[in-house]
């Protein structure tokens, strides 16, 4: 009998089957061939919220959710977060490995050729209400982009592909800012080239009327340290639902505004958001104690706290708590900062908590930096979902590459009614 394998006796039959263990995985596909008899389709197995399926293969990002480890192409996420620029480690996510000097120089001048936004999607920001939600905007602006560039349709053309991921890297900065200005009610800045991605990105949200917009340097820094953090996470429900369109083989803007989507839920991405509002509710860090006994009472959850993955203390927490430390030396110092740290401190020492090994996560603290950057927390998601975007396109790109990959169509057990007869509307 193979080493590699799992024997299964299907007792409603007697029968034995081996299964193929490859990679600590069976493959679904083989339980197919447990049946019944004649007219059976076949053993499923069933994984709400695939808490325990592989969908793919990847070699794009590594999570040992046990030990709290996370790597992007196999580097440690510290050692990106301490020295890479965001696009250096958008390259390494998409293409896999670090780029030379003149491949990032490259790279960086692509994505700066597109920087711009066409003006039907300016005037699309235009209409919307100034107090609509970033979020909402941004998904609408990335969907539209698919109008202006109906190319980006060819998808089996590999070099096609690769225009539209250059685009799409620059213009999301362009439409986060853009959403910005729109909410606060100032005109929108046009790209300046001379700046990194993030120092354009801050310029584009932050110019008023000096003649040259100089990012400070602290801020810059820790708004690169948090996009090269949230650059990509593996199959989380974001980067799920690009694949998931993206295996429809549809144009990547309308996969990526999906993407999005998903991201912008608070169980997701949009905890960064509700992390903050909890923070202003709890209000100071003497009212800790009875906000914690409500999350204890099952009245609500500890937004930021908690990972499908992570078992452990979230490595990209970690880093953002320290990068909050900087930013509040050239800014003021938030006294919610305060409210979040006895938050953890309480937490990690409580029953409710370590048994359920629930630790912060990295949209625990990330919220304090962008509210110290006076950004709304409305904002915060997009602020999320410009870094990603490099995420998903990799994923989106991995996919193609995939000989095994095809379009993702999942079963379901359905337990409706039988046939029945239809009723006419005066019967019922
Ligand atoms: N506060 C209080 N209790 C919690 C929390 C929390 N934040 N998270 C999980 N639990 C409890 C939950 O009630 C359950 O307890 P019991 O076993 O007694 O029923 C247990 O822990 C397991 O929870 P689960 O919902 O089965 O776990 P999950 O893997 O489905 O949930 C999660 C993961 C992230 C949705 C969840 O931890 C959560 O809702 N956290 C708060 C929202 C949040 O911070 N999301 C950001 C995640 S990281 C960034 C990202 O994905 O974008």
């Amino acid at each position: 009998m193979p080493k590699d394998s799992l024997s299964v006796v299907d007792n409603r039959t007697g029968l034995g089957y081996e299964l193929p263990v490859t990679d600590g995985t069976i493959r679904a596909m083989d339980l197919r061939k447990i049946r019944t008899g004649e007219g059976d389709f076949g053993l499923m197995s069933y994984d709400p919220g695939f808490a325990n399926t592989a969908s793919t293969r990847s070699s794009i990002t590594y999570v040992d959710g046990e030990k709290g480890i996370l790597r992007y192409r196999g580097y440690p996420i510290e050692a990106l977060a301490q020295n890479a620029s965001y696009l250096e480690t958008a390259y390494l996510v998409i293409f896999g490995k670090l780029p030379t000097a003149p491949q990032l120089a490259n790279w960086e001048r692509d994505i700066r050729h597109h920087t711009m936004l066409h003006t039907n999607i300016q005037n699309l920001v235009e209409t919307f209400r100034y107090d609509a939600h970033p979020m909402s905007l941004f998904i609408s602006s990335v969907a539209s982009l698919a109008t202006l560039y109906p190319d980006s349709r060819e998808v089996t053309d590999p070099a096609n592909r690769r225009l539209q991921v250059e685009r799409i890297i620059a213009k999301v900065a362009t439409i986060a800012a853009f959403a910005y200005r729109h909410n606060q009610g100032w005109p929108f800045n046009g790209p300046d080239d001379s700046l990194s991605y993030v120092g354009n990105f801050l310029n584009m949200m932050f110019k008023m009327t000096e003649v040259r917009y100089e990012p400070n340097p602290i801020l810059e820094r820790a708004l690169n340290v948090l996009f090269v953090l949230h650059a990509d996470h593996e199959q989380n429900a974001g980067t799920t639902a690009m694949r998931v369109i993206g295996s429809a083989q549809g144009d990547p803007y309308s996969a990526l505004a999906g993407a999005a989507a998903a991201l912008y839920g608070p169980l997701h991405g949009a905890a960064n958001e509700a992390v903050l509002s909890q923070l202003e509710q709890i209000g100071s860090p003497d009212k800790v104690p009875a906000f914690i006994d409500r999350v204890k009472k099952g009245e609500c959850r500890l937004m930021g706290f908690g990972h499908r993955v992570y078992k452990n203390y979230d490595p990209r927490c970690r880093i953002i708590k320290k990068t909050a430390e900087e930013v509040f030396r050239v800014t003021s110092r938030n006294v919610l900062l305060d409210v979040a740290l006895e938050l953890e401190r309480i937490a990690l020492d409580d029953d409710y908590f370590v048994s359920r090994k629930l630790y912060p996560n990295v949209d625990f603290y990330s919220g304090l930096i962008y509210r110290a950057m006076n950004l709304p927390a409305s904002l915060f998601t997009v602020m999320f979902a410009v870094p990603r975007t490099c995420g998903w396109l990799a994923h989106w790109l991995e996919a193609f590459d995939d000989p095994e990959q095809k379009l993702m169509r999942p079963r379901q057990i359905y337990d409706g009614p039988e046939e029945r007869a239809y009723v006419s509307i005066g019967a019922r």
